[in-house]
């Protein structure tokens, strides 16, 4: 346990709906180490909010941590008191959730905004706090720091939102960010500044990273391992290479095969069939082969463990070594 800074095993959130019991995260199992970015990806309602919420301890109700634990630099945080949590949430893992527009006051300028912040976790004054948040503004590269940090939330476009809502989540110096689709509803030019600024970022201040997507597009060259999700299990977790070129798991193929901004020939662009599963009911043994092009009937009724086929590759399918599934990504 050299390096290991997060550690997830057998996560189980639910929430408990009149609808029934919805199995947002159903035994999942990952870790991230000092220095390193891990891709969180999967379809929308894969659970990776809801995981990333539950790191924090953030799930909002009706959800519940029912199971599984949580090791931060090897202590457990499922067991840690709430005065305890708080200290962690903000100054040792950040969160810059899905929507940053969201996440500011539209009343008060970002200067007062961020000074509360900075305040709120060290004890400095408001000058100093101040001085503090201008240095943020020029660490996340926006011009004219001693002016731009006088603007209110309206004046700033979506990019300059999204700087401020890194500059806010590297306030306090976190060993860990988890960054919630970080670039999601920005253009394609502003989103690859972002992330080039946020892998820049992570390396100078020696951060670990979550960077959670729908988009394999969004992890290439920015994670060093990913982890996929589906259903609100992982499926598949290797190196970024490994996923991209060598992966093992159907639906890692099928995530691949559906992102266009890769550098995927056109016409091997395919749609993922089928959709996401309720998570009330989800389909029994492994969640995926109703969609699963290489089902067979053991697949509906055995849950395919997550396996090391090869060193740090984990693969949860019960054909793994059987089937040739082929990466969309590599030369005929
Ligand atoms: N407050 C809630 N009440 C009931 N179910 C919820 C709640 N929040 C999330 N869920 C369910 O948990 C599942 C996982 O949600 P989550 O937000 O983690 O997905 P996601 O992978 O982050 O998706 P997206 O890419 O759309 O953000 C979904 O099925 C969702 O409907
Ligand atoms: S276990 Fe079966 S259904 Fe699931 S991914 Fe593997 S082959 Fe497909
Ligand atoms: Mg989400």
């Amino acid at each position: 346990m050299t390096n290991e800074l997060l550690k997830i095993e057998n996560l189980k959130t639910y929430f408990d709906t009149w609808a029934g019991v919805v199995k947002a995260v159903d035994g999942v199992s990952l870790n991230v180490k000092q220095g390193e970015t891990l891709g969180l990806v999967g379809e929308s309602g894969s659970g990776k909010s809801v995981t990333a919420l539950s790191i924090l301890r953030i799930v909002p109700r009706p959800g519940k941590i029912v199971d599984g634990r949580i090791l931060y630099k090897g202590e457990s945080l499922l067991e840690k008191k709430e005065n305890e949590m708080q200290k962690i949430r903000g100054k040792e893992i950040a969160y810059i959730f899905q929507d940053p527009a969201t996440s500011l006051n539209p009343v008060f300028s970002i200067a007062d905004q961020l000074v509360e912040i900075i305040r709120h976790h060290q004890n400095l004054s408001k000058q100093e706090a101040l001085e503090r948040a201008i240095d943020l503004f020029k660490l996340v590269e926006i011009p004219d720091p001693e002016v731009k940090i006088w603007n209110y939330p309206h004046q700033l476009s979506g990019g300059m939102k999204q700087r401020i809502a890194v500059a806010r989540a590297l306030s306090c110096q976190p060993s860990l960010l988890l960054a919630d689709e970080p670039t999601t509803n920005l253009d394609v030019t502003i989103q690859a500044q972002i992330l080039e600024l946020m892998k820049n970022l992570k390396k100078k201040l020696g951060m670990s990273m979550i960077l959670i997507t729908h988009d394999m597009g969004v992890v290439a060259g920015v994670a060093d391992r990913i982890s996929v999700l589906y259903a609100g299990r992982v499926c598949e977790s290797a190196s970024a290479r490994t996923i991209f070129y060598n992966p093992k798991h159907p639906y890692t193929v099928a995530l691949l095969t559906a992102v266009p901004n890769l550098a995927i020939k056109r016409e091997k662009l395919k749609v993922i069939p089928g959709t996401i599963p309720n998570l009330i009911e989800p389909p029994s043994g492994c969640r995926f082969h109703p969609r699963c092009e290489y089902a067979q009937p053991a697949c509906s009724q055995e849950v395919p463990p997550l396996v090391e086929i090869e060193p740090e590759h984990y693969v949860a399918c019960l054909r793994a070594k059987e089937i040739d599934v082929k990466s969309p990504l590599r030369a005929e």
